[in-house]
């Protein structure tokens, strides 16, 4: 089997470590599964994304939905990141990981009024509509609460991302934004609003983008319609591009920051306002691994499976996307042969599953398994279904470690229930 290894995740003597952290010394703390982290990841991926663009008058936004955990967030605002948010959950977050309103821009095509007066009350820097229906909402809650909210407008650019069907975001076909002459009608018919100032155009095409085409004509479109607005003598301050920016997944090459930003940025500075980007994906995804620990393993008919403790409920991400995620043993015993397996969690359906088919080296019980790439969209999208608890999250800094989130307790599962006599 392959064995991918990275400044962060490598293996020492036949054990596979987080930094300088041998794995197994969290497993023995925490049990599996087990979500953990690389901080030094994430702060060289931020690092490098602010070096590839510092030619560039602009600002990044971690998307919080990749990985909201109030650490993770914390690690991004201590380099000087912003926070985009979806939902008042999220903005909760972000606000309890100490990001000041004023580097807090909320996202969202169905926001509720709540949504939005949380947003105005703290005076954040950005709300971003997708509807006639939404601005009209924003300036009415704005005028209640007796201030001006600054606006954006998120277009459609029907830009085909060439991603799966269920992250692509820019096609006529999908829910999100506006297309652009609505857009420009829009922009000129909210500008007479009272309580409305639009300050930024807004797109965001779609994740796990593995080429740069999609960016560059979806930003020729948006471009167009900024240049159309000043015409008319709308000027805005920002121009978002969103996030999208599409990782490696089975150790293949995706193009380069640099070779995104020698494409982007003079087409970028051609417009006289500053760039935003919301990167998630490319911040978070390779910093994180999902431990956990082989339960059993049968052959039924002809095929083998390899059953861990982990499932669809820790990491959605194959069940509903086919994603693939790299799995290789939390500890090397030479000389095992190599067999062909799905790997599979506990929970009641087919479609738990982690990997079919693959090839991995033959596992024996109680031992461990990394599954890797899950700093983006593992912890976020975990449920309780099966009644099965939430696992905990690790960071890992340096040579010290932190739990950053508990394994939730069974009292965790029902808190909120009564008994109805
Ligand atoms: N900005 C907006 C408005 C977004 O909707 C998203 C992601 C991002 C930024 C960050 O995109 P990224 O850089 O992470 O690609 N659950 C799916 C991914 C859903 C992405 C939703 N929007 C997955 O597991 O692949």
């Amino acid at each position: 089997m392959d064995l991918i290894q990275s400044p962060w995740f490598s293996y020492k003597k036949n054990h596979l470590y987080c930094g300088n952290i041998p794995l197994q010394d969290i497993i023995n703390n925490t049990g599996t599964p087990v979500y953990i982290y690389n901080k030094q990841f994430f702060q060289n991926r931020y690092n490098d994304f602010k070096e590839a663009f510092k030619k560039l008058d602009n600002s990044i936004f971690f998307s919080v939905k990749s990985n909201f955990n109030i650490s993770v967030i914390k690690t991004f605002l201590d380099l000087g990141c912003g926070a985009d948010v979806n939902s008042q959950g999220e903005m909760f977050r972000a606000l309890q990981a100490g990001v000041k309103p004023r580097n807090l821009i909320l996202s969202g095509v169905g926001k509720t009024k709540d949504e939005i007066k949380m947003g105005l009350e703290q005076d954040i820097l950005l709300l971003k509509a997708e509807s006639e229906e939404e601005i009209l909402v924003i300036n009415d809650i704005a005028g209640k609460l007796n201030k001006i909210a600054r606006v954006g407008i998120r277009v459609n650019p029907n830009v085909d991302a060439k991603t799966h069907p269920y992250i692509s975001t820019g096609l006529m076909e999908n829910k999100f934004g506006l297309n652009i002459d609505e857009a420009v009608q829009l922009f000129k018919m909210g500008n007479k609003l009272k309580n409305i100032k639009f300050t930024a155009i807004d797109m965001h095409i779609g994740s796990q983008i593995i080429s740069i085409d999609p960016f560059s004509e979806a930003i020729d479109r948006l471009s167009e319609v900024y240049f159309r607005l000043k015409e008319s003598g709308i000027k805005l301050e920002h121009f978002d591009i969103g996030g999208g920016i599409g990782v490696s997944y089975k150790g293949e090459k995706i193009f380069s920051l640099k070779d995104l930003a020698s494409v982007i940025i003079p087409k970028l500075k051609k417009l006289d306002c500053k760039v935003f980007f919301e990167p998630g994906r490319f911040l978070t995804a390779n910093g994180g691994i999902l431990v956990s620990q082989v339960l059993f393993t049968k052959m039924n008919y002809d095929k083998n499976f390899i059953i861990t403790d982990a499932a669809m409920n820790d990491l959605l991400r194959p069940s509903i996307y086919n994603a693939y995620h790299h799995i290789q043993p939390v500890n090397l015993f030479p000389g095992r042969e190599d067999i062909n397996a799905d790997i599979v969690g506990p929970v009641c359906e087919s479609g738990d599953f982690f990997a079919k088919d693959r090839v991995i080296s033959k596992m024996n019980r109680e031992e461990y398994l990394a599954i890797l790439s899950c700093g983006s969209y593992g912890m976020v999208m975990s449920s309780n279904y099966n009644g099965r608890r939430r696992p905990p999250e690790v960071m890992v800094d340096n040579n010290n470690f932190n739990i950053i989130r508990s394994r939730e307790t069974y009292e965790h599962l029902i808190w909120d229930e009564k008994l109805n006599n």
